[in-house]
């Protein structure tokens, strides 16, 4: 079966009272428990983990190798403008990934317009708030089954 695992960097276990203008009004448990939902009725195991440290996100991506996971869906938050120890991990790996971003992150702050992991992804989806995660589910979907 295939394995999937969702990982999500700092400030994204306050998603639902955190800036619902960027990024909506749903809390991460909810949307997580949707995506699991998702997996399953298509027959993938899906799980999720959330950090608030770049050494534990780092440590989730080498054991995510040890555990066989086929797939990742990372939200780096703000390690996506900083982070070479999470590219590097994700290097190190090699498990194939997708980014996701809740906001439209192109157009916000130009800082965040420089992501460590676009050009090592399989594609990068932003903008659509929680939905964004959905989409980059289908996204490995259509990989497994084209
Ligand atoms: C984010 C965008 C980042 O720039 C920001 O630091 C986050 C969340 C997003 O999902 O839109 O924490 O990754």
């Amino acid at each position: 079966m295939t394995r999937i695992r969702v990982l999500n960097g700092p400030n994204l276990n306050l998603l639902g009272s955190r800036e619902p203008g960027q990024y909506g009004e749903r809390t991460l448990e909810d949307i997580m428990q949707e995506l699991q939902e998702v997996a399953e009725a298509c027959g993938l195991q899906l799980d999720h983990l959330q950090s608030n440290s770049e050494g534990a996100l780092v440590d989730a991506v080498q054991q995510a190798a040890r555990d066989g996971v086929d797939y990742l869906i990372l939200n780096p938050a703000g390690y996506t403008h900083t982070s070479v120890a999470l590219r590097d991990a994700l290097l190190a790996v090699g498990i194939p990934f997708v980014e996701v971003h809740l906001s439209a992150v192109s157009a916000r702050e130009p800082f965040r317009q420089v992501s460590y992991f676009a050009d090592i992804a399989l594609g990068v989806i932003s903008g659509f708030r929680g939905e964004s995660y959905l989409l980059a589910l289908q996204a490995i979907i259509n990989r497994i089954e084209p």
